[in-house]
């Protein structure tokens, strides 16, 4: 039977980040994965470039049932303390846009990076390991693998969301969690395309490949950046952002052109252009492409000096605020998060320690925690495993 003090499931960005910390203080420290390659996530991020954290990092960039519960593991290390971090190994990095923070050249620099750091503070790792059973029959846990027997002090739980199942996710931490009685707050997968079923599936099919800067709006809940017509429907970083957000069967406005009243701009061009098509009028706010098919489907042609206000209004509200319903996402296969996770009821803030089960935590995505796109998803990962090394 190997003794451990920590032992850590999943070799992700929160895992390393834990092991780190927790062996920087002298514990004896393993991190399994059954992955073959450790923090493949962290590999294929921000396209290859890991947008590892985000300089405007504050609570209001993640979704929680609690929204207050990660306040303190976020302010005892911040965007600052990692950027630190990075410098310290000469990664070089680039500020892409909003505060996003990639590296030059490759995502595997942050993946030497930890385990480097993970291997001179005197932390081990060993993957290709499948837990077959966990049990707690006094104050330690005993943790059957597919190699060994483990009996250890603290178990922390960051095996991360299902997202990408291809890439080795599970919902093994959910799994866990039902074991010991802890609560799991239902899961969706989030930061993800939308797909449609009606007339705009066709729309968006036909305008696959065309970008525009739009606001994406939710309720009260709006994002101004990338919209991308895809063959299924609509990606890009504003329609992830608001799929975090979105309700089945509710629908979502577009704003096609966000620095253009589109009503007030063909109200002038009635009287500046009279002989003007309207289809013409909206090629001067929007890509060609784009112009074409919404003249197409919502029938906006015509000479602008023969179109009413009322006509003129309905072509600016199908710019400005154009209302669509989807019929759902792309869901888990490419989703880059999972909404939902442990019930942060069920955990300290300071700790991230169960409160039912002491000696277990969950960090990272695994918990009720979910950053907007932008490098928030990462931050968390390093701020929560931080916060639970200096615990465990
Ligand atoms: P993570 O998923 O990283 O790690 C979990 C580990 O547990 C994995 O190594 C897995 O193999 C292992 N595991 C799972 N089940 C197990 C089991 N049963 N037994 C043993 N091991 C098990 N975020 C961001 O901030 N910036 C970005 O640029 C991106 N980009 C991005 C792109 C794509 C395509 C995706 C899918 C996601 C992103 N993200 C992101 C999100 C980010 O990758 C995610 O939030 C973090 O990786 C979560 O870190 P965790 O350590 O919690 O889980």
């Amino acid at each position: 039977m190997r003794k451990l003090d920590v032992l850590i499931i999943g070799a992700g960005a929160a895992g390393l980040m834990c092991a780190i910390e927790a062996a920087k203080r002298g514990r004896r420290v393993l991190v399994i994965d059954h992955a073959r390659k450790p923090a493949e996530k962290i590999r294929i991020s921000g396209g290859g470039r890991c947008n590892f954290t985000n300089l405007h990092c504050s609570p209001a960039n993640f979704l929680s049932q609690n929204p207050r519960f990660h306040i303190s593991a976020l302010k005892r290390y911040t965007q600052q303390d990692f950027l630190t971090l990075v410098e310290k190994h000469r990664i070089p990095w680039h500020e892409k846009t909003l505060g996003q923070l990639f590296c030059n050249d490759s995502a595997q620099n942050i993946i030497d990076m930890l385990l480097t750091e993970l291997s001179d503070a005197g932390g081990k790792i060993q993957l290709e390991t499948s837990v077959i059973s966990i049990d707690k029959p006094d104050d330690q846990f005993k943790v059957v693998t597919n190699h060994e027997d483990i009996q250890t002090h603290s178990l922390v739980i960051a095996t991360g969301g299902p997202s990408i199942p291809k890439m080795g996710a599970t919902g093994f931490g959910y799994e866990i969690a039902n074991r010991f009685g802890i609560g799991v707050i239902p899961t969706r997968a989030a930061l993800v395309p939308l797909t449609f079923s009606d007339a705009n599936k066709d729309l968006c099919k036909r305008l696959a490949g065309v970008s525009v800067d739009a606001i994406v709006s939710f309720g009260k809940t709006s994002f101004q950046e990338g919209l991308l017509f895809t063959h299924r429907g609509l990606s890009g970083p504003s329609i992830l952002q608001i799929s975090s957000y979105w309700q089945e069967g509710k629908p979502i406005t577009v704003n096609l052109s966000p620095s253009q009243d589109a009503f007030q701009a063909f109200k002038a061009a009635r009287i500046a252009t009279p002989k003007q098509d309207l289809k013409t009028a909206l090629g001067q706010l929007l890509p060609n492409r784009l112009a074409d098919e919404l003249s197409k489907e919502y029938k906006l042609v015509g000479r602008l000096a023969d179109l009413s206000d009322k006509i003129l209004k309905k072509a600016g509200d199908a710019i400005n605020s154009w209302q669509l319903t989807p019929v759902g996402t792309e869901g888990n296969r490419t989703a880059e998060v999972t909404i939902g996770g442990i019930d942060t009821k069920e955990l300290s803030s300071k700790t991230l320690e169960a409160n039912k089960v002491p000696g277990l935590y969950f960090i990272g995505e695994v918990v009720d925690v979910t950053g907007h796109l932008g490098g928030f998803n990462f931050q968390w990962a390093w701020a929560s495993g931080h916060a639970a090394g200096q615990a465990v």
